[in-house]
């Protein structure tokens, strides 16, 4: 190869080691192809970073997509004193730090019978509080979701990778999106 030049094609190999693929596709909407459990659980430790309080962050997609693996990130990374598990019987997880007072709660909707028994929860006051709240299955009761939010889609590509789309449909949770871009992307 003559020296210096590099070809459209060795340019792309070049990038694709360098960097996480991630194309945004607009300003709201980010994709991110993650290669293990542990890389998917290294962004929600960045996201765990920066959440403030009062962010609601749903996790959809199927079992296995990795919605428990993403929010076990995101406790560590905002600093809880337990590691997250799967709720089992409990439909709600508290989630505490040391440094304040503050709460993170973790949310599984998978095992409720009807959107009813969401609402019958408490979720909604939950929601409207200063804390942060994460929801797997948010599919499963939509009409308690507020309007702003994160909503990450969560998809299985293969054994090991998984596609996480973010999506923000407001100013708190786009400046919260904008912030992971720039932190665990480099964008
Ligand atoms: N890139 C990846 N990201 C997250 N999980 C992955 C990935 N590759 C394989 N896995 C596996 O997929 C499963 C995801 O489980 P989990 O996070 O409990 O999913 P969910 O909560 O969506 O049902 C785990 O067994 C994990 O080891
Ligand atoms: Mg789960």
């Amino acid at each position: 190869m003559p020296g210096g030049i590099i070809t459209p094609i060795q340019l792309r190999a070049k990038f694709a080691r360098s960097r996480v693929f991630m194309p945004i596709l607009d300003s709201t909407t980010v994709e991110f192809i993650s290669g293990s459990p542990a890389q998917t659980a290294r962004v929600g430790e960045r996201l765990g970073r920066l959440l403030r309080g009062g962010e609601v962050i749903c996790l959809a997609g199927l079992l296995g997509a990795g919605k428990t693996c993403l929010a076990q990130g995101i406790g560590r990374g905002w600093g809880a004193l337990a590691e997250l598990t799967s709720p089992t019987f409990t439909l709600i997880h508290e989630l505490r730090r040391q440094s304040d007072r503050a709460r993170l709660y973790h949310v599984d909707l998978y095992r409720i019978e009807s959107e009813a028994e969401a609402w019958m929860l408490g979720l909604t006051d939950l929601m409207d509080s200063k804390d942060s709240v994460m929801i797997e299955w948010p599919e499963r009761a939509p009409s308690i979701l507020p309007p702003d939010r994160l909503w990450v889609a969560l998809e299985f590509v293969d054994e090991t990778h998984r596609r996480l789309m973010f999506h923000a449909t407001d100013d708190v949770h786009q400046s919260l999106l904008d912030a992971l871009k720039r932190d665990a992307f480099g964008v």
